[in-house]
Parts: C-alpha cells; sequence; structure tokens
C-alpha cells in the first residue's frame, strides 16, 4: 500500500519526515522538587525523535497550571534547563518537538496550589475525580477568575512560550482541548460569566484568542499551534450545548486569520451519534473550514491514518498510546510490524518502568 502517512510533509516553516505525529501525552515522570525533566525524559523523547514531529506531555505554565502529580513545568529556569536536555536529545536523533502549554483551571486540585482553590471561568464544580499527590479526590468548586487573574494567566502563557523557545523547542502547542482551562472558558457548561469572557461566542472565546495573540506576537504564528477537541461530551463536566456547533466553526475559521504551524482537532471522545449539538467525525467536518496544516487525533490505526490523509480529510495523524508502547511507530508502520500494547497501569507512575523499557524492534 502507498503510505500516505511514512510521506514528508511541508508546508510554511513546517517541515516533517513523515505525518506520523507523537500526542502529547502526561507520563507523571518529574518527580523531583523542581517538577524539571531529567536525562529520563530525554531517554523518552529520544527513543521516539522517529516521529514526523513530537508534541511533548501537557506542560504547566506556572504553578497554578498545575493538575497531575509530577507534571514537568516551562516556567521556571530549572524546567528549561531540564527541557533543554531533552531539545538536545531529540534534535540529535534527528526529531523535532513542539512543547504542549498547560493551563487545567478547574481541573486541579487545593493539594497541588498549598490549599488555595483552582481557578476557573465560573464557580461550578465539574464533578469528577482527579489524580493529586496523595491518591484520586473528587475536585472541588473554583474560584472563578477576575478579569485580572485572565490578564495575568494570558502573560503566563507568552512567558511560557518564550521559555520553551529558550529550551530550544521547535514551537509550541496551545492546549485548549480536553475540558481544561481554555475548554472551559468556551463552554456554556462551565462559563456562566456575564462579563466580556462570558456569554456571546465571541466572549467566551475571547481569553483564548487574547491568548494566541500574545504567544504568537512573542514566539510568531508559524511556531504556535492550538489544540481543540470541539465535541467533547460528558466528559470532565463539559457538555455539548446549543451553541458549541457555531462556536467551534467560528472559532476555527478565526484561526485561519493566524497562519499558524497546525490545528490540532481531537475526534469525540465519546459516541457522539445522532447527537443534534456535535459531529461525529471532527475531521471531515473541519477540513472545508479550515485552511492550514489540520492534524487529526484519537483512535487511528496505519490503515484508518492513511486513509484519512488521501481522503483529504487531514493532513497529519497524531498517535497517543501506540506511540507510549512503539517508541519506534513509524518504523514498525514501515516494516509492517506487530504493535506492542501499552501497560495503562504505569501511564501516570514514576520512574523508568512502563515508561522507557518498551523495546524499539531489533534492526
Ligand atoms: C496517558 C495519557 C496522557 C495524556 N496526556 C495528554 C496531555 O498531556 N495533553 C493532551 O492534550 N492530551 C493528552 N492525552 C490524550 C492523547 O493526546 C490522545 O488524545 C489520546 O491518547 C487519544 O489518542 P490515541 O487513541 O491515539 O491514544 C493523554 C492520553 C493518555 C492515554
Amino acid at each position: 500500500m502507498q503510505s500516505h502517512l511514512l510521506s514528508p510533509y511541508q508546508r510554511g516553516r513546517l517541515r516533517l519526515k513523515n505525518r506520523v505525529i507523537m500526542a502529547p501525552l502526561t507520563r507523571c515522570r518529574a518527580d523531583n522538587p523542581d517538577w524539571a525533566p531529567t536525562s529520563l525524559h530525554a531517554e523518552y523523547y529520544r527513543q521516539r525523535a522517529g516521529a514526523g514531529l513530537i508534541i511533548s506531555e501537557g506542560s504547566p505554565v506556572s504553578p497554578m497550571a498545575i493538575g497531575y502529580p509530577y507534571s514537568p513545568g516551562i516556567y521556571s529556569p530549572k524546567q528549561v534547563e531540564g527541557w533543554k536536555k531533552v531539545t538536545r536529545a531529540v534534535h540529535d536523533a534527528g526529531g523535532i518537538l513542539f512543547c504542549q502549554l498547560w493551563h487545567v483551571g478547574r481541573i486541579s486540585h487545593p493539594d497541588f496550589l498549598g490549599g488555595n482553590k483552582p481557578l476557573g471561568p465560573s464557580a461550578i464544580n465539574p464533578g469528577t475525580i482527579q489524580r493529586t499527590l496523595k491518591g484520586r479526590k473528587p475536585t472541588v468548586t473554583p474560584k472563578a477568575m477576575t478579569v485580572e487573574e485572565i490578564h495575568h494567566t494570558t502573560e503566563d502563557f507568552r512567558k511560557a512560550a518564550f521559555n520553551a523557545i529558550e529550551a530550544d523547542f521547535d514551537g509550541v502547542e496551545i492546549h485548549a482541548a480536553n475540558g481544561y482551562l481554555f475548554h472551559q472558558f468556551l463552554a456554556k457548561s462551565a462559563n456562566i460569566r456575564t462579563d466580556n469572557y462570558g456569554g456571546s461566542i465571541e466572549n467566551r472565546c475571547r481569553f483564548l484568542l487574547e491568548t494566541l495573540d500574545a504567544v504568537t506576537r512573542e514566539i510568531s504564528p508559524q511556531k504556535t499551534a492550538v489544540r481543540l477537541n470541539p465535541y467533547l461530551h460528558n466528559n470532565k463536566g463539559i457538555d455539548l450545548d446549543d451553541e458549541t456547533i457555531s462556536l467551534f466553526d467560528r472559532l476555527v475559521d478565526r484561526l485561519n486569520g493566524y497562519d499558524l504551524a497546525y490545528l490540532h482537532l481531537t475526534e469525540p471522545f465519546t459516541d457522539i451519534t445522532g447527537h443534534p449539538w456535535g459531529h461525529p467525525e471532527v475531521a471531515k467536518h473541519f477540513r472545508p473550514i479550515y485552511r492550514g496544516t489540520l492534524m487529526i487525533n484519537k483512535g487511528f490505526t496505519f490503515e484508518s491514518g492513511n486513509r484519512i490523509i488521501k481522503e483529504g480529510f487531514a493532513d497529519l495523524v497524531a498517535f497517543g498510546k501506540l506511540f507510549i508502547s512503539n517508541p519506534d511507530l513509524p518504523e514498525r508502520f514501515a516494516r509492517g510490524a506487530p504493535l506492542a500494547e501499552a501497560d495503562e497501569s504505569t501511564f501516570y507512575t514514576q520512574g523508568p518502568k512502563g515508561y522507557i523499557d518498551y523495546p524499539a524492534l531489533p534492526d
């Protein structure tokens, strides 16, 4: 079979050796006082440098942005030094990598925040269970952000983007998906504000777009990407609503104006077939709307990934779990080799087990 996934991709400044992208994957291995990446991270990412592009695990942009144990941040000098080890290892192995900039918003827990409440658009508890340093705990009601806190957070993203380039990342991906901070502002189920950041579609998109403006001014649009999960439903307190379709149509159309590195979209996490407020096939819906590089993710295989590129609905395909257990995933695709299955019990643990011990194929 002619492989679309294994063919190079070039558009603007983005030059990729293949279209098999490593999706962002939180792995909780930065269990040191600085929550900084270490040589363990460098080895893990180096093993996966055969990807057309690696997107790093979500990297908190400030202490308030943290929501998972030991997720390596991108706000302190020690973290930047740690990430330099990672970027050097990946670049030396011929790979390229973007840093995913992350703020979990109301999905955090006071345990991470010195006892303070997490921040969110409105004081609405997402009603979910979250991992903390002391096991799984129910989420709490967040503090509704002041306008000052919103502006401050935009500034945190701008600085984090600067830090990512300092650390020699090739670009950044703003995490606006999966029910975290920006997604909370976009969704009526999490945002009932009555100021400029709530209510109308324009207002609910404002925080993300202001942050995108700040980040693209800092590091250039060609080094900036955005991740969205438009039809997330019944997940982390986010539900489809009567304006979800029009909001994401307008938002994605607005992104056409930025000349971004790429737009990363996720197919729905749950089956929304027949639901009046969402489309079950994300790539097919958004391809005609978005004119730049479109990356799609969730549940793809070699066959379905090739097919979606061939049909013209996406340019790049991101693989998550398959990259956890198959560090040489593009090579396995090329050779038609069997794929190893990931061990979920080590997704969020610490240390090398289940992290750097999945073998590559012998030469
Ligand atoms: C262990 C694990 C950690 C994840 N961490 C992140 C993350 O930090 N940021 C993000 O945007 N998505 C994250 N995701 C979602 C993945 O990027 C991806 O959307 C998901 O695994 C579905 O793709 P797949 O079917 O190819 O695995 C994570 C998923 C898993 C399994």
